[in-house]
């Protein structure tokens, strides 16, 4: 039987039929739209809405098409949908009674129900891959916690830190990226189903049932926002937007560290390229092409919301339109964050230039204010104006921070007027030092060795945890 058999009196052209059908996009909800009608016509049996038998009937045919697979289904432009392919298949089987299948459901809550099935089983997957990311990228910061590195604002030269700190503070950003993605699933997995077209139905349905059946933390109150909320979507591609711009950002160091001028790291041969001219080139190709990808889920953000804007309540065809958007997501996120995971878990870094560009350029100078602060009881300012100073001078004269002496500094005090501090050299010595400079900084959040050994326990533990609860 025909949908458009009752109400329309001909067929959509073809090209109207195909511009309007979304069974290609539906293949991703296949399973999931045979879930939701076994639960449905299940819990229409239970409460008595429609015969035994015939229910009995559908839940068999529902089960030979999930054994059978989607490629059994007919895949004309005219079926529309895959939520019609299904229902024809199940007719194939059952005869008419197929139809009861659909009292009191409407494709409107149905397909809605679908995504979330399936958006919740991306989300999981998807963040059990960054968990992976996290759990390795700590392992391979394990091994560089002495090793003392440049940090930088501006990108110039700010503060000696160690390869660890800097690794581990692109751990705390993936972490938050998981997270986010574990607070949407809380607003995506909650049931539509019962909503059916967008005002529910006067058949006594039980919506408790259908959503413990389905595994949904609970159902959506307002049958009217049930059917059309699609900010669940938008929402888990925003969080996929900033999982792509934390890779992105990955990708950019990585570019910008394998340099000769920064020479801070080597990337494995694995994700690079050579010139077809030049032969001594080795070009970053890979971190360039997924930092340009990671841009394709902004857009998929910008086009989903501006769908929505535009829609009256409730359910619109258009909302159609936002599905393939959001699997488009993330099947974009995960090939950068695969590519991207294995790209920086490989790099070598340079334990020696990294050393040595602490060193320079007097990236030790503020804990040479601060011991100014803490052993002359001087004003931070005034110390700030000191080392400026120090550091100008000693620059004109070709020094490096390890070249300054107590006497140097107290040459510079006496220029500017201030009376003498008269610091003692090994202090001076060891602020200045790179290492001993990543050692003082044992705060909380700091760069010092032990600190970050207390972030990693605190991240595997957080791994650990989430695998447990989740996976
Ligand atoms: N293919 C549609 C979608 O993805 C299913 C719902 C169609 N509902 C309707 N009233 N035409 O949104």
């Amino acid at each position: 039987m025909k949908i458009r058999s009752g109400r329309l009196d001909k067929e959509m052209t073809d090209e109207a039929a195909e511009f309007t059908s979304s069974l290609e996009a539906d293949k991703e909800i296949f399973y999931a739209d045979i879930k939701c009608n076994f639960a449905h016509t299940t819990m229409l049996k239970q409460e008595s809405i429609i015969d035994s038998d015939i229910a009995d009937k559908i839940l068999n045919a529902l089960l030979q098409l999930k054994e059978e697979g989607y490629s059994v289904l007919n895949f004309d432009p005219s079926v529309e949908d895959i939520h019609m392919a299904i229902e024809n298949y199940v007719t194939s089987i059952v005869g008419p009674d197929a139809g009861f299948m659909h009292t009191a459901k409407s494709r409107n809550d149905q397909v809605a129900t679908d995504i979330r099935i399936v958006l919740r089983e991306k989300i999981r997957d998807i963040q059990l891959n960054i968990l992976d990311f996290i759990d390795d990228l700590v392992d391979m910061a394990d091994n560089y916690k002495e090793s003392v590195f440049i940090g930088f604002t501006h990108l110039q030269h700010a503060q000696p830190i160690t390869i660890a700190h800097h690794l581990m503070a692109h751990v705390q950003v993936l972490k938050r990226d998981y997270e986010r993605l574990d607070d949407t699933y809380k607003r995506v997995n909650l049931n539509p189903l019962g909503s059916a077209a967008m005002t529910t139905t006067s058949f006594p349905i039980n919506r408790d049932l259908t959503t413990k059946l389905l595994g949904f933390d609970g159902y959506l109150e307002n049958s009217m926002d049930g059917v059309s909320a699609r900010d669940f979507a938008a929402e888990a591609i925003f969080d996929l937007s900033s999982l792509c711009t934390t890779l992105s950002k990955i990708c950019e160091e990585l570019i910008l560290w394998s340099t000769y001028e920064f020479s801070v790291i080597r990337m494995d041969d694995a994700y690079c390229s050579t010139s077809s001219i030049m032969p001594q080139k080795k070009n970053p190709d890979v971190a360039e092409v997924a930092r340009s990808k990671a841009t394709r889920v902004n857009g998929e953000l910008v086009t989903v919301l501006t769908m929505l804007k535009a829609l009256p309540y409730t359910y619109n065809r258009d909302l159609q339109e936002i599905t393939p958007h959001l699997w488009n997501s993330f099947y974009e996120s995960n090939a950068v964050l695969s590519i991207v995971s294995k790209m920086l878990l490989s790099v070598k870094f340079n334990e020696d230039v990294c050393l040595n560009l602490a060193g320079k350029n007097f990236a030790t100078a503020t804990d040479l204010a601060d011991i100014m602060v803490r052993e002359k009881k001087i004003p931070f300012r005034t110390a700030h104006q000191i080392v400026g100073r120090v550091v100008n001078e000693a620059t004109v004269k070709g020094m490096e921070a390890t070249d300054v002496t107590s006497e140097f500094v107290d040459n510079v005090c006496r220029e500017l007027e201030i009376h003498e501090l008269n610091l003692d050299d090994e202090l001076v010595k060891s602020a200045l030092d790179p290492l001993e400079n990543v050692k003082m900084r044992k705060v909380p959040g700091g760069p010092s060795p032990e600190m970050v050994t207390i972030a990693m326990k605190n991240i595997k533990e957080f791994i650990k945890k989430e695998r447990e609860s989740k996976f």
